[in-house]
C-alpha cells in the first residue's frame, strides 16, 4: 500500500472519527487530549464532512473528519488521515498492515455476536453450511470455519436483524450492546465472537515520520491510564466501604 509520509495540505494532521454511538463517548476523551472540534461539528444542518479544531479550546490545530466506522480504518490505513478512533471490531475485520492501534480507549464497549430467530432451534444442529447476514464477512467466516462450518456471507450494511425473519439468512453476525435490537426483532444470541472497545489508531508510516503522532498517542494513553486508575481506585474504595459496613453490621448484630 502506498502511504503518504507527510500530511496533505500544509502539514495539518487529520483525525478521523466515526459517526454513531462511539462519538458521544469519544468527544470527551478527545477533549482531554486537547482536540475539540469547532462548534460547526455539532450543527446537524451543516453538511461539511471536515472540520477545524476549536482554536480557543484545543491544544492542536487539526482537521477532524467524520466518516463511517469502516472508513475511519481505511482513511488511516492509507495515510489520508494520520490518526483516528474506531472499534476493535473494524480493526480485526480489516487487519490492515499499515494500521497500528496503540491505545485501548476503554469506551464503546459492546460485542460481536451470532444470533438466530428465537424459535429456530434446528439452526444449531450439525449444518456444514450456513448463510449469514453480516457487515463482517472476514470475522464471520473465520468464526464458523473454526467450528467446521462454511459460512456463506450476505453482506448488509445495517438492519441485519431483519434477515432471519425475511428468509435472507439463518443467522446474523452483528454488534450487540444492550441486546434490545435482537430482542425486539425476535432474535437470540447464540455465541459471542469478540468483545469490543474503541481504540486510538494511527498510520504506522506517519508515526515513524511525524513526532506529533507520538505526542498524541501519549496524550490519549495517559488519559486512558488515568481513567483506569481512577476506576480501580473507586472499585477498591467501594470494596473497603462495603466490608467496613459489613463489619459494622456484624458488630451491631
Ligand atoms: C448497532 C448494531 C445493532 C444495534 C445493537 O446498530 O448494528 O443493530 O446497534 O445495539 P443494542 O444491542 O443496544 O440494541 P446502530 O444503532 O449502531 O446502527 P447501524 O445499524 O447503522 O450500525
Amino acid at each position: 500500500m502506498t502511504t503518504p509520509t507527510t500530511p496533505a495540505s500544509g502539514g495539518k494532521l487529520t483525525f478521523a472519527v466515526p459517526k454513531g454511538r462511539i462519538l458521544d463517548e469519544a468527544l470527551p476523551v478527545m477533549a482531554r487530549a486537547g482536540i475539540v472540534p469547532d462548534p460547526a461539528f455539532h450543527d446537524k444542518a451543516n453538511r461539511s464532512l471536515s472540520f477545524d479544531c476549536d482554536a480557543a479550546q484545543s491544544a492542536w490545530d487539526m482537521r477532524i473528519i467524520r466518516v463511517r466506522a469502516f472508513d475511519v480504518a481505511t482513511f488511516v490505513a492509507h495515510g489520508a488521515a494520520q490518526v483516528g478512533i474506531v472499534g476493535s471490531d473494524v480493526i480485526e475485520e480489516f487487519d490492515y498492515d499499515d494500521l497500528y492501534a496503540p491505545v485501548d480507549l476503554d469506551i464503546g464497549h459492546c460485542r460481536l455476536s451470532v444470533a438466530r430467530l428465537a424459535g429456530d432451534e434446528q439452526a444449531e444442529n450439525g449444518a456444514s453450511h450456513l448463510r449469514v447476514a453480516t457487515k463482517y464477512p472476514n470475522l464471520t467466516r473465520r468464526h464458523f470455519e473454526a467450528a467446521g462450518v462454511q459460512a456463506e456471507c450476505v453482506k448488509l450494511n445495517g438492519a441485519m436483524e431483519l434477515a432471519p425473519s425475511l428468509g435472507l439468512s439463518r443467522r446474523i453476525v452483528d454488534l450487540v450492546s444492550t441486546g434490545n435490537t435482537l430482542k425486539q426483532n425476535g432474535l437470540v444470541e447464540t455465541s459471542r465472537i469478540l468483545d469490543i472497545s474503541a481504540r486510538l489508531i494511527v498510520n504506522r508510516a506517519a508515526l515513524k515520520t511525524d513526532t506529533r503522532i507520538a505526542q498524541l498517542v501519549d496524550a490519549f494513553r495517559r488519559d486512558a491510564e488515568a481513567r483506569r486508575a481512577a476506576a480501580s481506585g473507586s472499585a477498591e474504595q467501594n470494596t473497603r466501604s462495603s466490608s467496613a459496613s459489613g463489619s459494622a453490621e456484624q458488630d451491631a448484630a
